[in-house]
């Protein structure tokens, strides 16, 4: 990788800041100041430091997307438009969607390189909660409620498994068109289908939450921001 991105990489400074860290001499590679700011290090095995403090290479990236419509969940497509195209500037290598939302589903998508918690986190035994803030053609009945709460018929071998539904806090009405689905499989379009078992179409979703990853409220559609390990990595479940 080169010197530049590395910094880049590592929160360090700007592309433009890294240039003038290493004219001025204050950027060591293995002890020995840097010739220039796009030489080649190994990011695994070479020391790089700034003012003597080390600077320590982030082997994972984590990023919270806010997924809008119209892309697809896919590292790349021939036709479409993917949701890593929000990350062309982004210097970490090998960025994939954690799972997918439906090119019409809006909403958190986690973004890394960690191929480990990916696997961890889709694993059908790890049962990863995923909420899903849901409007609907028509409204719900109670009964309708009590069928997708324990479990729903889908064309699939087994029924899905029971799912949780909560009213948003401004619903007044019996029968609702608008709620939160959390589920904690990850079926072929499943929310969809589910509510389709139930006679009903699904006309807006979006992913609220994903295991202890909540949305971010000031995220807009399209906008993205880095997480820190620390704040989500800290049960087993995630
Ligand atoms: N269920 C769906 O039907 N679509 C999604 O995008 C996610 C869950």
């Amino acid at each position: 990788m080169r010197l530049d991105k590395y910094l880049v990489h590592t929160n360090t400074c700007t592309r433009s800041e890294a240039r003038n860290l290493v004219r001025s001499g204050r950027v060591l590679v293995n002890g020995a100041p840097a010739a220039s700011s796009d030489i080649k290090i190994n990011e695994n095995a070479d020391m790089v430091t700034l003012d003597g403090k080390q600077v320590l290479y982030e082997q994972y990236s984590y990023f919270m997307l806010n997924k809008p419509a119209g892309v697809v969940s896919a590292c790349e497509d021939r036709r479409e438009n993917t949701v890593l195209d929000f990350f062309k500037n982004e210097p970490c290598k090998d960025l994939f969607p954690v799972g997918r939302l439906d090119k019409d589903t809006v909403g958190l998508l986690l973004i890394t390189n960690d191929g480990a918690l990916a696997h961890r986190l889709l694993a059908p035994n790890k049962h990863v909660w995923k909420k899903y803030y849901v409007e609907l053609e028509r409204s719900v009945s109670s009964e309708d409620i009590e069928k997708l709460c324990s479990g729903v018929d889908i064309g699939e071998d087994t029924p899905t498994l029971p799912a949780k539904i909560e009213l948003p806090a401004d619903c007044s009405e019996k029968n609702p068109s608008k709620l939160y689905l959390s589920i904690h499989e990850g079926r072929f379009h499943q929310v969809k289908r589910m509510f389709e078992a139930v006679g009903n179409k699904v006309t807006y979703l979006k992913r609220v939450s994903f295991g202890q990853l909540e949305l971010d409220p000031d995220l807009k559609e399209g906008e993205y921001k880095k997480l820190d390990p620390n704040d989500f990595l800290t049960n087993t479940a995630m």
